[in-house]
C-alpha cells in the first residue's frame, strides 16, 4: 500500500549507511513518506564514530496533527475488518521482518551503537517474534455473556480505543515499538508512533515495511523531540490512548497530560533490578546469568539490567572476581563487527551521565571500581562513545550508584548474610520492574519471589522480554503490562456491554 516517491530500497539491503541516507528527512504519514511541514531536520549520529549518518524529519504539532488525522480516518474501516484478518496482516508483516533481519540489525547497530552479533540482530528477530505472536491473537478478542435475567441477553464485546499514540525510547526501539504497535493494531486501533530522537531510522524502515502490507493510515510514524513532537501527540484530542516507554520523569509528564484528557495510559519506566545470589546456586550458570542480566552487551542500557547484585558472603569475592574475568574477556569495538560483544553508549548526554556515576563511585571512600574489558584500539573509533564496564564493590546502600538508574555498564555488587535482610534491601527502592533469585533451594526462592516488589521475578534465569509473558513494573517502574494477551485486552480495548430484552 506504500506510496513511495521516496527512494528507499525495495529489497533488503545490508548497507546500513546507504539505507540511513535513504530514510533521511521524512515521516511516514497516511502510507506516504513526507517531510516535516516546517522543512526542518535534525542530525542522526553513529555513536561509534561521531559521524552524521542521516538527518531525520524534525516533527512538530503540525506533523503530529496530520498523522493523527490520517490515523483517525483509517481507524473506522480497520476496526470493521474481522479481527483474525487484522491479525493475519500483522503476521504477514512478521514474515517481512524475518526477511529483513540482517538489514534491520545492521541499521539499528549503526544508529544506536549496539553490537550486531550480541544485540542488534537479536532485537530484529524478536520484532518478528512479537508480530507473529500478536498476529495469532485476533480470535482472542472475546467478550462474555453476563447473567442478568432469563429473558435478557447481556453480553460484553471488546472494542478498540481508537487512535493510539505510542512514544518509544532509543535503547531497544524496534522491540519496544513492536510491543505497542502489534497488539494495538490487532485489537483494531490505528497508531501514530513518535520515535526517539536518538534512533529514528530502523523503526521508520519497519513502519515502511509494514505499510507495504497494511492499509494506508493504519500505522504512522513521526520523528522529533519530546516536548515539540511527543507532547502534542499525547495532547491531541483524537488520540484516545497513550503508551509510553522511557524515563520516570517523562512518564509523569505524559501521565499528567493524559489525565487532562481522561485517556488511559500505559507506562514502562525505569528500574534498578536486584539479582540475589545464594551460595548454593549453580555457580557457573549464575555467573553467566549475571553477565546477561546486567546486559553488558547492551552497555547496561536496559530498564531490567541487574544493576544491584547481592551475593551471599561465602561466595562473594569469588563471584566478583569471576564476573570481572568474564567481562574482561568481552570485546568492545565497532558495533558492526561480528567479533564485537560490547558497543557504545547511545549519545553524548547519556555518556556524560554514566561517566558522572562512575566518577562518583571511584571517588567514594571504601569503594572499589573495577574497569573491565578494554577500550577499542581502532583509530576510526577514537571519537566513539565507548565506556569500559565497571563492577563496583564496597558501596553503601545509600550511594547514588546503588539507588539510581544509571542506564550504563555499571553494576554494584554487595555481600549479604541473611535472606530477610537482603529482601528488605532489594525492596528498599522506588523501582519495582524486575528481580532475579539464584538458588537451588526452591523453598527459599519461592518464598522470596512472592515477597519481592517487582512485576517480574525469575528464579535461576533472567530472560529479556518474551512474547506471551506479561511484562511491566510496580511502584515508579510503571503502570500496566505489555507483551501478552492480557496486555492487548486490558490496554488496547474497552469492554462494551450490550443487552437485548427478549421478554
Ligand atoms: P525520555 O523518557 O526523556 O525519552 C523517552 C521518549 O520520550 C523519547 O521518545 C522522547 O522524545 C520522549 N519525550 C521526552 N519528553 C517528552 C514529553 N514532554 N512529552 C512526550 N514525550 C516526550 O528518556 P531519555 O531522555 O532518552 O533518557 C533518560 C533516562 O531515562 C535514561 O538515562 C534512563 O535512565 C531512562 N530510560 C529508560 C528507558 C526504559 O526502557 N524504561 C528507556 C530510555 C531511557
Ligand atoms: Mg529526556
Amino acid at each position: 500500500m506504500l506510496d513511495r516517491p521516496h527512494p528507499t530500497p525495495e529489497a533488503p539491503t545490508t548497507d546500513p549507511f546507504a539505507l540511513a541516507k535513504a530514510l533521511s528527512g521524512v515521516h511516514l504519514i497516511g502510507g506516504r513518506y513526507v517531510p516535516a511541514r516546517s522543512g526542518k531536520t535534525f542530525s542522526v549520529v553513529n555513536p561509534a564514530t561521531g559521524q552524521e549518518v542521516a538527518r531525520a524529519a524534525d516533527g512538530d504539532a503540525a506533523d503530529v496533527d496530520a498523522a493523527v488525522e490520517d490515523a483517525a480516518r483509517a481507524q473506522k474501516e480497520w476496526a470493521r475488518m474481522p479481527a483474525r484478518k487484522r491479525g493475519a496482516l500483522v503476521a504477514q508483516c512478521a514474515a517481512l521482518m524475518r526477511t529483513h533481519v540482517e538489514e534491520l540489525g545492521r541499521l539499528i547497530a549503526l544508529e544506536t551503537g549496539k553490537a550486531l552479533r550480541t544485540e542488534s540482530r537479536v532485537e530484529a528477530n524478536t520484532v518478528a517474534d512479537i508480530l507473529e505472536f500478536f498476529g495469532g491473537l485476533g480470535g482472542e478478542l472475546k467478550g462474555e455473556t453476563v447473567p442478568f435475567a432469563p429473558d435478557v441477553l447481556s453480553v460484553t464485546v471488546r472494542e478498540p480505543l481508537g487512535v493510539v499514540g505510542a512514544i518509544i525510547p532509543w535503547n531497544v526501539p524496534m522491540l519496544l515499538m513492536a510491543l505497542k504497535v502489534a497488539p494495538a493494531l490487532v485489537a483494531g486501533n490505528t497508531v501514530v508512533v513518535k520515535s526517539a530522537e536518538e534512533a529514528p531510522l530502523a523503526v521508520l524502515r519497519i513502519c515502511e515495511l509494514m505499510n507495504r502490507v497494511l492499509p494506508a493510515g493504519v500505522f504512522n510514524m513521526v520523528s522529533g523531540f519530546g516536548p515539540e513532537c511527543g507532547a502534542p501527540l499525547v495532547a491531541h484530542s483524537k488520540v484516545r490512548k497513550v503508551t509510553f516507554t522511557g524515563s520516570v520523569e517523562t512518564g509523569k509528564i505524559v501521565s499528567k497530560a493524559a489525565a487532562e484528557k481522561l485517556i488511559p495510559v500505559t507506562l514502562e519506566l525505569g528500574g534498578k533490578s536486584p539479582m540475589i545470589v545464594f551460595a548454593d546456586c549453580d555457580f557457573e550458570k549464575t555467573l553467566a546469568g549475571a553477565i546477561t542480566s546486567m546486559r553488558f552487551t547492551r552497555q547496561g542500557q536496559s530498564c531490567t539490567a541487574a544493576s544491584r547484585i547481592y551475593v551471599e558472603r561465602p561466595i562473594f569475592q569469588r563471584f566478583v572476581d569471576a564476573m570481572a574475568e568474564k567481562v574482561d574477556a568481552m570485546v568492545m569495538g565497532d558495533p558492526l563487527d561480528e567479533k564485537t560483544d560490547i558497543g557504545t553508549i547511545i549519545s553524548e548526554g547519556q555518556f556524560e551521565k554514566v561517566k558522572s556515576f562512575i566518577d562518583e563511585g571511584v571517588a567514594t571512600k571504601g569503594a572499589n571500581g573495577r574497569a573491565c574489558s578494554a577500550m577499542p584500539s581502532d583509530p576510526a573509533l577514537k571519537k566513539g562513545l565507548f565506556i569500559q564496564p565497571y563492577i563496583f564493590t564496597g558501596l553503601d546502600k545509600d550511594s547514588r550508584l546503588v539507588r539510581e538508574e544509571i542506564f550504563g555498564p555499571v553494576t554494584c555488587v554487595m555481600p549479604f548474610d541473611d535472606p530477610e535482610a537482603v529482601l528488605a534491601e532489594a525492596n528498599d527502592s522506588e523501582y519495582g520492574l524486575a528481580a532475579s533469585l539464584w538458588t537451588n533451594n526452591l523453598k527459599v526462592g519461592l518464598n522470596l519471589a512472592h515477597r519481592l516488589e517487582a512485576g517480574l521475578v525469575q528464579i535461576n534465569q533472567n530472560l529479556v522480554v518474551q512474547a506471551n509473558l506479561s511484562y511491566g513494573g510496580v511502584k515508579s517502574s510503571g503502570l500496566g503490562k505489555e507483551a501478552s494477551l492480557e496486555a492487548m485486552l486490558e490496554h488496547f480495548t474497552h469492554k462494551k456491554t450490550i443487552m437485548v430484552n427478549m421478554g
